[in-house]
């Protein structure tokens, strides 16, 4: 019998459980709350039922995986598992704390993994005494839904665990990108000007919300805007994640936080969660359109694909990961239309560097360097998947 073990019974370890007991593992889940458990005990079962109701998953299998779930109170009960994920609180000394406690209670060759979105996968596994046995498995939430799930080795990782940390979530029907352990992964660092950029944007006056979400949906064919995607995360979230990325960086200003956003968060305009963000949610609240011009969408769109394909690039330049993963990532993950390094491909390596330096030019500041990477290309004539042209 597969067995998995899962720290953490909130919104991430839950959703894991029910990924890792569908692809009939058993699972069991600890949280140092009672509560937490209950409450992730009834949210299963309810979100079971309504995938009976509609039809995806027969009354038989709600009820198999709900009997390969097991809900326990001990970290010691964890201990004949062949791969522990932990999910908790977002806090390195706490994770760390659940890392050196589990030094007593695992097998020696149970691999042991981190959910976290925004943490060093090596300092965490620091704090366990085969750190050669930890590495970060980061999946997005809704777990369940979500196909994408980053793989991160620690400095420590050996390379039978990666190895076999892949083949385990790929066999959970989820497909798996590797990362280089910094702040944000692939995922959350190569999608900081989506939002970042946006903010600039509406900050400078040159947009408002509406036509800045417009052009990006109209011209660029993303499901949601900036401003409704930030809405819907929750500007606390979002706000935090950008922080927390931009401090990792050592303050680097491509990663600047906007003050519209602290402002928000800090006001309880969460977004829809809080019924009002950049939007307001109240159904009898005036709707402002956008600005249709093709001239004013055509440059807010630009400037932010511009700079997505930069900071996409930028992560190949630094090994982040590879270009096909980062592509990957950012279509799995969050839904893009199209992998940034194959829509550099389309609009020209030539056009990017033009319109980075153009920028950088008009502000004159370290947020809008070219990606050395994108320069040797267009001198060498070469794509990132068509070779050379
Ligand atoms: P959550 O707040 O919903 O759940 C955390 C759970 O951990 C709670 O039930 C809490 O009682 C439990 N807990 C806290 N400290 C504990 C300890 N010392 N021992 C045992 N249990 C403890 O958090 P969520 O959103 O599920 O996030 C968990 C982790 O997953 C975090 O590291 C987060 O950054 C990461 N993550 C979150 C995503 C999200 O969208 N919520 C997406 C991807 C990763």
């Amino acid at each position: 019998m597969k067995r998995v073990g899962i720290i953490g019974a909130g919104t991430m370890g839950t959703g894991i459980a029910q990924v890792a007991a569908t692809y009939d593992y058993r699972v069991k889940l600890y949280d140092a709350k009672a509560s937490a458990l209950e409450h992730a005990k009834d949210s299963l079962r309810s979100i079971l039922s309504r995938l009976v109701e509609k039809g995806k998953i027969t009354p038989a299998a709600r009820l198999d995986i709900l009997t390969n779930i097991s809900f326990v109170t001990r970290l010691g009960d964890l201990e004949d598992s062949e791969l522990i994920i932990e999910a908790i609180v977002e806090d390195l000394n706490v994770k760390k704390g659940i890392f050196t406690e589990l030094d007593n209670c695992v097998s020696n060759n149970c691999i042991v993994a981190s959910n976290t979105s925004s943490l060093s996968i090596s300092s965490i596994a620091s704090a366990f005494k085969r750190p050669d046995r930890c590495i970060g498995i980061h999946f997005f939430n809704p777990a369940p839904l979500m196909r994408l799930v980053e793989i991160i080795p620690a400095v420590q990782t050996s390379i039978e665990v990666i190895s076999k940390a892949e083949k385990i979530i790929q066999s959970w029907g989820k497909t798996v990108v590797r990362a280089k352990d910094t702040p944000g992964f692939i995922v959350n660092r190569v999608a900081r000007p989506f939002y970042g950029e946006a903010l600039r944007i509406y900050d400078e006056g040159i947009a408002d919300v509406p036509t800045i979400d417009y052009s990006l949906k109209k011209l660029g064919g993303f499901k949601m805007g900036p401003f409704e995607l930030m809405d819907f995360i929750g500007n606390d979230v979002n706000y935090a994640v950008t922080e927390s990325v931009f401090n990792a960086f050592f303050c680097d200003p491509r990663y600047k936080p906007s003050f519209t956003q602290k402002r928000l968060a800090e006001a309880g305009f969460l977004g829809r969660k809080s019924g009002k963000g950049y939007y307001n949610y109240d159904e009898n609240a005036p709707v402002k359109e956008p600005i249709k011009d093709k001239k004013l969408n055509g440059q807010i769109f630009n400037r932010i694909l511009v700079m997505l394909i930069n900071e996409a690039a930028d992560a190949v330049f630094w090994n982040i990961a590879s270009s096909s993963d980062i592509d990957l990532a950012m279509i799995k993950g969050v839904n893009y239309p199209k992998g940034l390094l194959q829509w550099a491909d389309e609009v020209g390596i030539n056009w990017v560097v033009e319109e980075m330096d153009k920028l950088f030019d008009r502000y004159r500041e370290e947020r809008y360097r070219c990606s050395p990477i994108l320069r040797d290309m267009l001198k060498d004539n070469k794509t990132f998947f068509n070779g050379t042209k």
